[in-house]
């Protein structure tokens, strides 16, 4: 039977020993709060980590190990020095205040934690692929395990993975300053599907794959090529089980619980705030807010109580211990200022409380404020809402919780400007009753429709998609480098002939075309080659560059994708078809014209065509005015006389029938019978030649791309090393 397999760095309980004997306690967190339903749902295997076992005895480990395998829970054992690293070091030390933009938090030398991010994941892949069997789902969470997917697609290339990131993906802007940002992107990509809360967390997390790895969304399927793999980037807010809450609020017991608590507010209206004790949370800027509420309006004082409750978390790291001081400070200040014999402003709890006395506080509170400076969703903001079963109750709502793109019915305050948030709070508890009840009811709505499980199971159903529209080759084996088999037989061949593509092929791809010339090494290379073999170099080039590298060897040159060709020995260019190239005057203007607005792009007039390259323009901002570019072309000439075609970072516009392939049938016709024909490319503009080719030639793509080539290497340099091979 397919199973799900949960992995994340945390299991929903941790272990502990208390007083000689083993204790299991609830993992806090959204994430934590999220999986538990779908865990039980889908009788998921959940792999994570336990919490520190090193001191516990060989007993309590075996305790331990049965324990959790009767919740379905597999742990990923770590060593404490190890667990710091990776998890106070790069995961919060590093990741956590980096991608929830506070960049002051940011650990300065994380090299080493780095190398600890890397190894405990590879320690999960272990762990995964030990319980993996071939059909199960794998669903991979959070941040702190950002290389599993790839880890594990190299160990399962035909595996269905989901990555589900449970944080902000923040702006490329601030992405890129991570020295490690390519391993962690393409770690990602290791998924068949990506999914994130919102749009923006999408969007962010799309832009940075276009500036760190050149890669582009494609905009209609959402989905970015990799490797031959197609991944999906999905948006899918998390959420709770809203029933469960509704029933837990519903019980006596938390019921009578509400009610001591009203009671002891004695009339004051209840603001409740509900956090992880992290810096992310913006509890100190909360606190000012009050403070300032009860400085500014006197009567306040005699209105309100507000009750925070701060669940202790990551206590070993500093941020967060320095937060812990700044918030028992502030309480301190604020109650010692406003407090009075009978009364203190401030009700702080500094603990983990049970849930039902968690859905008491909500159930009591008149308002709940949740202000996080950054949060990937906030869970606790659709807790409150859920518990409202009579439609009363007000949500303050920080607009930079991911929350804040579904709950518009909320207060929405910027939690860095105080006085807002004073304001807010004044209005939450002044409320007409007829407003409360119109925005509550509509946000229970919502959150009714939108629950844990349907979450679950649309970011499932994703997963499902994306490996059904797997191309193919994706579920075997990646395509083969170049079998020895088929070396050897190009090796014995009495005669060669080579169809050998330039750019991305022969040389890397440089940042100016001009600063792309052959090294000496590719010229005697091609010196060599070309004593004994036949050897056509067909590129997109203008005539003039070929000429001025390759005219001294004795190559077949194809420049201007075959346009024009000069055989080997002679100093005559020949075109392809005698004409002239009229449409490019109005052509020219249009391409002027998105260049002007596209910096650090350009245009270069080839003989027939025009090509408009953006390389090292801003990758959003290219990819719009490439659309733009297409549609103006189409508007202004017959497409059946012209046609745009475009290469990695560069559109062509050329006359229709105009491409590499065109100039296979010569070159196979002046071939001696017995040549064995090689030929290999990198981009879209060489698979003409791939497709005007017999079955019989060998021919090999470069790099991942989709392909119809029938092998495949990786960069210019293994191309250079088959090359080199032949002769050896
Ligand atoms: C957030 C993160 C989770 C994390 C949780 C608790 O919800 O997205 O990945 O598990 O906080 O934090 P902790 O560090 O205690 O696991």
């Amino acid at each position: 039977m397919p199973r799900l397999l949960i992995v994340s760095n945390r299991l929903p309980v941790s272990v502990r020993v208390e007083r000689g004997a083993l204790a299991l306690t609830r993992s806090s967190g959204g994430l934590a709060a999220a999986m538990r339903g779908p865990h039980e749902r889908f009788d998921a295997l959940w792999v994570g980590w336990p919490g520190n076992v090193a001191n516990f005895t060989p007993e309590q480990r075996q305790e331990v190990e049965s324990a959790l395998a009767r919740m379905r829970a597999v742990p990923v054992h770590v060593g404490a020095a190890e667990q710091h690293r990776f998890y106070d070091g790069f995961s919060n030390g590093v990741l956590w205040p980096l991608f929830h933009y506070l960049l002051d938090k940011v650990n300065v030398d994380a090299q080493l934690d780095w190398e600890a991010y890397r190894s405990v994941n590879e320690r999960f892949a272990e762990a995964v692929a030990a319980r993996y069997t071939p059909g199960d789902a794998i669903w991979v969470h959070d941040y702190q395990l950002m290389l599993l997917p790839a880890l594990l697609r190299a160990r399962f290339p035909a595996a269905r993975i989901g990555f589900f990131l449970h944080v902000p993906f923040p702006s490329s802007e601030v992405f890129r300053i991570l020295p490690w940002r390519e391993h962690i992107l393409r770690g990602l990509l290791g998924a068949d599907v990506v999914g994130f809360h919102t749009a923006a967390y999408r969007r962010n997390f799309a832009s940075s794959v276009a500036r760190v790895l050149e890669l582009d969304l494609d905009p209609e399927e959402e989905t970015i090529e990799h490797e031959g793999r197609r991944i999906a980037l999905g948006v899918h807010p998390i959420s709770i089980d809203t029933a469960e809450i509704a029933r837990l609020a519903s019980l006596p017991s938390v019921q009578e619980e509400a009610a001591r608590i009203r009671a002891d507010a004695r009339g004051r209206k209840i603001v409740l705030g509900i956090d992880r004790l992290d810096y992310t949370k913006g509890i100190p800027r909360r606190l000012l807010a009050i403070e300032r509420l009860l400085e500014r309006e006197p009567e306040m004082r005699e209105k309100l109580r507000f009750i925070q409750l701060a669940v202790p978390s990551r206590e070993k790291a500093s941020a967060y211990a320095e937060c812990q001081r700044l918030v028992h400070e502030m309480v301190g200040r604020t109650n010692g200022r406003y407090g009075t014999p009978h009364v203190m402003p401030i009700h702080y709890i500094h603990r983990s409380l049970p849930m039902e006395q968690v859905v008491a506080l909500y159930v009591a509170a008149d308002a709940m404020l949740v202000t996080p400076l950054r949060d990937g969703m906030n869970l606790v903001a659709k807790e409150y809402v859920a518990a409202r079963t009579g439609d009363d109750g007000v949500l303050i709502l920080s607009e930079f919780a991911g929350a804040a793109a579904e709950l518009s019915e909320a207060i929405s305050v910027n939690p860095y400007d105080i006085d807002a948030v004073a304001s807010a709070v004044k209005h939450a508890v002044t409320m007409p009753a007829n407003e409360q009840k119109v925005r509550m009811a509509a946000l229970r709505r919502r959150v009714a429709a939108h629950d844990v499980h349907v979450w679950a199971q649309s970011f499932l159903d994703d997963l499902d998609r994306a490996a059904a529209r797997k191309p193919a080759e994706a579920s075997e084996p990646r395509r083969p480098d170049v079998p020895p088999s088929v070396l050897e037989r190009v090796q014995h061949a009495p005669r060669r002939v080579w169809i050998l593509d330039y750019d991305g092929t022969l040389v890397p791809f440089a940042s100016m075309p001009e600063l792309a010339a052959p090294d000496d090494e590719l010229l005697s290379l091609l010196g060599v080659l070309s004593e004994r073999d036949r050897v056509h170099v067909v590129s997109g080039r203008l005539r003039a560059d070929l000429e001025r590298w390759f005219g001294a060897l004795p190559l077949d040159l194809h420049a201007e994708h075959g346009f024009w060709s000069r055989s080997r020995g002679s100093r005559e260019w020949i075109p392809l078809e005698p004409g002239a190239a009229a449409w490019k005057g109005e052509i020219r203007a249009v391409l002027e014209d998105i260049t002007r607005r596209t910096p650090g792009s350009f245009v270069e007039e080839k003989a027939v065509s025009l090509a408009w390259h953006y390389r090292r323009a801003d990758a959003e901002l290219a990819g719009e005015h490439a659309r733009e570019l297409r549609a103006r072309v189409a508007e202004r000439l017959p497409m059946d006389a012209l046609e745009i075609l475009g290469g990695a970072k560069v559109l062509e516009i050329r006359p229709r029938g105009v491409h590499k392939g065109r100039v296979v049938p010569g070159i196979l016709a002046d071939a001696p019978a017995n040549a064995a024909v090689i030929a290999i490319g990198d981009d879209r503009t060489d698979e003409d030649i791939f497709a005007a080719l017999p079955p019989s030639a060998h021919t090999i793509h470069v790099g991942t791309q989709t392909s119809r080539a029938a092998y495949r290497l990786p960069d210019p340099r293994a191309v250079r090393r088959l090359l080199r091979s032949i002769h050896a």
